[in-house]
């Protein structure tokens, strides 16, 4: 039985954005105290960066989304902050999506724990609490803002791993339907479909937990109204959509994902392909082992007119796709839950080949 832990504290409502002084001034106890903002490069020069309640001690960077974050980017990061300071400071704010959170996530771990990002990829590795950090979604999908991971590529493991643990949970989150109102549309559909593929993959799993199962289903109502809706992203979608991702994310911190994921991380770590659209490719050819619901996602995409493009595997060589299966395969306990202890038994190499090549 897990012990299970949510997110403390949530402000959730339109204009909630205005509360993120009050919060970071609560945490200033000093005037030397200085606070991290990661912020998604997506809002590099805009109106809504020059109006964060920034102090001239406080650190800014931009969490380049170009690909997703790797350990070596954490550590760098870190070493740079490390440099410029000898504090740790008192509060940490990512705003942004789900590069941006996992990055604010993995730094707020490091700076108390020290070492190196990949020490602690993996489940339960983190030892002591990280510097406390807010988390503010510009996109809804990943679940990043209430989940107990942050999700990195490791390029000298050939993985992508999050750093599974209770300290991986921020302490406060500001949720703005206002701040997703921007998202471009392909973008807001492949990253709204993650919640409605992590909470298929944990109903569809053999681990259940009856919490778990609650959160996942109440998103699933949230995802189907969404997405079966003639204007997906109108203010009230955006508004089911950044609840629909809360409470996906909830459910993963008590439960498993399943196939999907593992094949995305694979697409992830071999060819960049970002979470969101790497989930869609899988989805979209999941017919064997989610019937129904990949029914229901190709429904999604012709309602929505969204674009999936084809042939994402076509130029990749032999090694290529060997290196596909390691990077997939690696995600055991995932597998495990969707299929059985002796997964490859299932999920062989040339399955899982001739899934990527339909990819
Ligand atoms: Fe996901």
């Amino acid at each position: 039985m897990t012990n299970s832990k949510n997110v403390c504290y949530y402000i959730f409502g339109k204009g909630s954005i205005k509360m993120l002084p009050k919060l970071l001034n609560s945490r200033r106890t000093n005037y030397t105290d200085y606070a991290i903002f990661l912020v998604d490069s997506y809002f590099i020069n805009s109106q809504f960066v020059e109006g964060l309640p920034k102090q001239q001690q406080d650190m800014l960077y931009f969490v380049s989304t170009v690909d997703e974050p790797t350990t070596n980017d954490i550590d760098s990061l870190y070493e740079d902050i490390l440099q410029k300071k000898n504090s740790i400071p008192c509060c940490v704010v990512g705003i942004g999506g789900g590069c941006t959170l996992d990055t604010a996530k993995a730094i707020s771990n490091l700076l108390t724990n020290g070492g190196n990002a990949e020490d602690y990829q993996g489940w339960d590795l983190v030892k002591a609490p990280g510097v406390y950090k807010i988390g503010i979604p510009t996109i809804s999908g990943t679940g990043a803002e209430s989940s107990r991971t942050c999700v990195l590529i490791n390029k000298n493991k050939n993985m992508k791993f999050g750093m599974n643990s209770e300290y991986s949970i921020f302490d406060q989150l500001i949720l703005d339907p206002d701040l997703t109102a921007t998202v471009p549309r392909n973008q807001y559909f492949y990253t709204g479909m993650d919640t409605y593929i992590h909470c298929i993959e944990s109903l569809k799993g053999r681990h259940r937990h009856p919490i778990a199962d609650a959160f996942s289903e109440q998103a699933l109502i949230l995802c189907k109204t969404v997405f079966g809706s003639t204007d997906m992203q109108c203010s009230e979608n955006r508004e089911k959509l950044m609840v629909a991702s809360y409470l996906g994310g909830c459910a993963i911190a008590n439960s498993y994902v399943g196939i999907v994921h593992p094949l995305s991380a694979g697409l992830s770590t071999v060819l960049n392909i970002h979470h969101g659209l790497g989930n869609c490719l899988v989805m979209n050819v999941m017919e064997e082992f989610y019937p129904e619901e990949t029914l229901e996602f190709h429904e999604f995409v012709k309602k929505q007119g969204v674009e999936l493009p084809k042939g994402i595997t076509a130029r990749l060589n032999e090694e290529g796709f060997d290196r596909l299966y390691e990077s997939t395969i690696i995600h055991e306990k995932p597998l495990i839950n969707a299929l059985v202890e002796d997964f490859k038994t299932i999920l062989t190499k040339s399955k899982v080949i001739e899934i990527f090549k339909r990819i």
